[in-house]
């Protein structure tokens, strides 16, 4: 699974994987994100097993201190892709489970310092199985990224959200394919975070427009796999 061979771009194939509900509900309005059953887990944990990077914004290590490693599935040899972590304020807590040594962990970052970054920065670079990657502008510039992630040999990403992140990379055309489980359970609340967050196509032209490819009950619920349409109204 390659940029080269799969988007014909420079940049990492990048996979969005995620667990809602039906009604698009990333976690509860008090952040309870216990969607997927143990077989979903599975799939998720193979496709990590099968990517080059596993990539989260800062929000969801905030609220949900993933490790982002395979561990619900055996694999021999056992490894764990590279994790990334998009944060322009390092504001990643020295204790999230994310920079534990069960893999390298890259954390993406802007080039803007204050003081208390600074020391952040300081102290991560300590870390041997740490690395950062710095791009200019207020907030991560995530086609940059892709770029240098390209460059340091990462041929696929599995985005692992959460909707402020989804929202970013599908609106820059990051994203090749998404890989979504949908729980039987409706969550409501509209603050509840939903797959895509962000400002939102103002169009449906604009929209992402997405091929339908395969689908498989699971866990109660469905999984539907697409591939993204690139340049759509080519095929018109
Ligand atoms: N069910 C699932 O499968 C699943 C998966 C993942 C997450 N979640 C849920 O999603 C929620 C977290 O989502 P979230 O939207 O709050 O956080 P998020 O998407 O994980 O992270 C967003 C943050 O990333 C940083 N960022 C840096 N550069 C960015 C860029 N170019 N574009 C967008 N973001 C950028 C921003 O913070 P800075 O400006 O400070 O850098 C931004 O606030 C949690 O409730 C979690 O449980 C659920």
């Amino acid at each position: 699974m390659t940029g080269d061979s799969m988007s014909n771009t420079l940049k990492p194939y990048v996979i969005s994987n995620v667990g809602m509900s039906l009604d698009g509900k990333l976690a509860t309005v008090n952040n309870d994100s216990r969607i997927s059953g143990a077989e979903d887990l599975k799939r998720v944990h193979r496709l990590r097993a099968m990517v080059d990077g596993i990539m989260v914004g800062i929000g969801t290590v905030l609220k949900d201190d993933p490790r982002l490693t395979v561990h619900k599935i055996d694999t021999t040899p056992r490894k764990n892709p590279v994790r990334i972590v998009v944060d322009s304020k390092l504001k990643i807590p020295l204790n999230a489970r994310v920079l534990n040594r069960e893999a390298k962990t890259i954390i993406a970052t802007t080039s803007k310092m204050s003081r208390e970054k600074e020391k952040k920065l300081k102290m991560l670079k300590k870390l041997k199985h740490v690395d950062i990657i710095e791009t200019d502008g207020d907030r991560v510039d995530l086609k940059k990224l892709m770029e240098v992630l390209y460059k340091n040999g990462i041929r696929s990403i599995l985005l692992e959200g959460g909707g402020t992140l989804n929202w970013s990379m599908f609106k820059e055309g990051l994203v090749d394919r998404v890989s979504v489980y949908i729980a039987p359970m409706i969550f409501g609340g509209k603050n509840a975070p939903t797959y895509v967050d962000g400002e939102g196509f103002k169009s449906v032209e604009e929209c992402v427009k997405l091929k339908l490819e395969r689908y498989y009950l699971m866990d109660g619920g469905i999984v539907l796999e697409f591939e993204v349409v690139k340049n759509p109204d080519k095929n018109k």
